[in-house]
């Protein structure tokens, strides 16, 4: 295996994400601890980092805290504060209530307006001012995600040295779509700052290659986007390509196998009435995920007698986000409204068909809930990848246990051997769970040892290991035209 620290060689790895990758979480009693931040980019990058070494550059999820540096095991992690006026135009608003939705197929209405894309300028710059001012020379600075889009371009600007890698872990929106954005062309400038630009998905890589095309003149050779050449006439390429991301998938399987793990995973049963069939649904609510679509066939299975009180039980973690932006509070009063009536209609004493659980949990107990699922339901109307599909076939050792797949995920694109399914599609859904509930065993060990291959074929190693060769390739490129020039 080749160490990651091979790969760059003397490079330091700077990475810089809106999240650090803990959160400070103030108690009532005003005591601070930290715990991990939510979300698929921290649980991808988390194992990753570890190996590597990093200085990871983050917001600590507090609103007006202006905390010193400090380590994190093998990180040394430096904290960019946000102000009310930030969180609410850089965070809730331009990221989470225009980019977010309008970059998840306008599920629902994304709001372009012009001081949140302001703030979002001013954040992207506080960012890119923070890492100039502590970089080590030569540095490969990996920015994450739609929250900071700008940055590559900023950072360009004042330090050329460095070599910029960004990596997007939400799908990036089809031409027609994108179209919509105001500050199209300043989003794809501000990433054509970086010298790899990766994506989930083919399609993601494609629909960004048009826009470069489109709107900043790049020309596209394959996945390479030579761009026009600047004032001193130097040209420069950035590569643009999907790479799709994973998690640590052999740590799964190794909590699998802990006996306490699997002492849980039966106790949870027992909890929930020893059913035939448990199944589960663990998502950040969040109306990407398709929960209501689930609950919805869910309930119909119920009322037609298909999956009985007492049999079936549905699972449904939905751990809170975003709680304050007003499309968040709407879905979760939905939700809840809807458990509250399947479970009103079609509970009993005793036993509901529906345990909704707004928490999150620990990695041991989200194995132990894997283990103790039948079924795991990922009905997401978009999703980047969706990387709880891959940690609950990673958690399958014994090879049973059936996973139920949107499409619309970028995981769909490799796990051909999932039940996949359009959550739109509510009759197809409710086939989908039948056939789940009902596979043969033979027919489960089938699909999941060829699923368990294609998340241990590509774990998030393998792509730490794709991403950074390619980014070393660019930036020896990169490096070989400058001194060219020089000569
Ligand atoms: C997704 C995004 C991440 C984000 C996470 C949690 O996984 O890709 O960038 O951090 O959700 O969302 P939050 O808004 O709480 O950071």
């Amino acid at each position: 295996m080749t160490e990651l620290t091979d790969i760059v060689g003397s490079r330091e790895i700077v990475v810089v994400a809106n999240r650090l990758p803990v959160d400070r979480v103030v108690g009532p009693d005003g005591s601070s601890s930290w715990r991990t931040s939510p979300g698929g980019l921290v649980t991808a990058m988390e194992s990753v980092v570890e190996e590597l070494g990093c200085l990871w550059v983050g917001w600590p999820g507090d609103i007006d805290e202006e905390l010193a540096p400090f380590e994190l095991g093998a990180m040394r992690i430096l904290p960019v504060s946000l102000s009310t006026e930030d969180f609410e135009g850089y965070y809730e608003g331009f990221s989470n209530g225009a980019l977010w939705p309008l970059y998840h197929d306008v599920i629902a209405q994304p709001e372009f307006h012009r001081e949140w894309w302001e703030s979002y300028e001013r954040v992207n710059r506080r960012f890119a001012d923070t890492v100039a001012a502590e970089a080590p020379a030569d540095a490969i600075v990996w920015v994450h995600d739609y929250q900071l889009q700008l940055v590559p371009a900023m950072l360009r600007e004042q330090r050329p040295d460095l070599t910029i890698a960004f990596f997007l872990h939400i799908p990036f929106p089809a031409r027609r779509l994108f179209a919509q954005l105001p500050w199209r062309r300043e989003i794809v400038e501000g990433l054509l700052g970086a010298d790899v630009v990766g994506f989930q998905r083919e399609q993601d890589a494609l629909s960004f290659r048009f826009a470069a095309e489109r709107y900043c003149g790049a020309l596209a050779h394959g996945n390479m986007l030579r761009l026009a050449a600047d004032d001193d006439g130097r040209q420069r390429s950035v590569l643009a390509q999907e790479f799709p991301i994973s998690i640590d998938a052999a740590a799964f399987a190794r909590l699998a196998e802990s006996p306490a793990v699997q002492r849980r995973a039966a106790e949870i049963r027992r909890e929930l009435g020893d059913p035939d069939t448990v199944l589960l649904g663990v998502d950040r609510l969040d109306y990407t995920k398709g929960i209501r679509h689930r609950l919805k066939a869910f309930a119909e299975l119920l009322a037609e007698g298909e999956a009985p009180l007492g049999e079936v039980v549905l699972v449904q973690v939905a751990s809170p986000s975003r709680e304050r932006v007003a499309a968040y509070r709407r879905l979760r009063d939905e939700v809840e409204q809807t458990v509250g009536r399947i479970n009103g209609e079609h509970g009993a004493i005793g036993r509901t068909p529906v345990v909704y659980l707004h928490q999150g949990f620990s990695r041991d107990e989200m194995v132990a809930l894997y283990l103790a699922a039948d079924v795991l339901v990922v009905t997401a109307l978009r999703d980047g990848m969706n990387l709880v599909a891959k940690e609950y076939v990673a958690s399958r050792s014994d090879e049973t246990g059936v996973l139920v797949l949107s499409e619309f995920t970028g995981a769909a694109d490799e796990l051909r051997r999932a039940v996949l399914v359009n959550p739109h599609d509510i009759e197809g859904m409710k086939a989908a769970f039948l056939r789940a509930i009902h596979m043969p065993e033979r027919e489960q060990r089938r699909r999941m040892s060829a699923l368990r291959a294609a998340v241990s074929g590509n774990d998030v190693r393998h792509w730490a290991e794709n991403f950074l060769r390619a980014t070393e390739a660019m930036a020896a490129q990169r490096e070989t035209a400058l001194r060219d020039t020089a000569q």
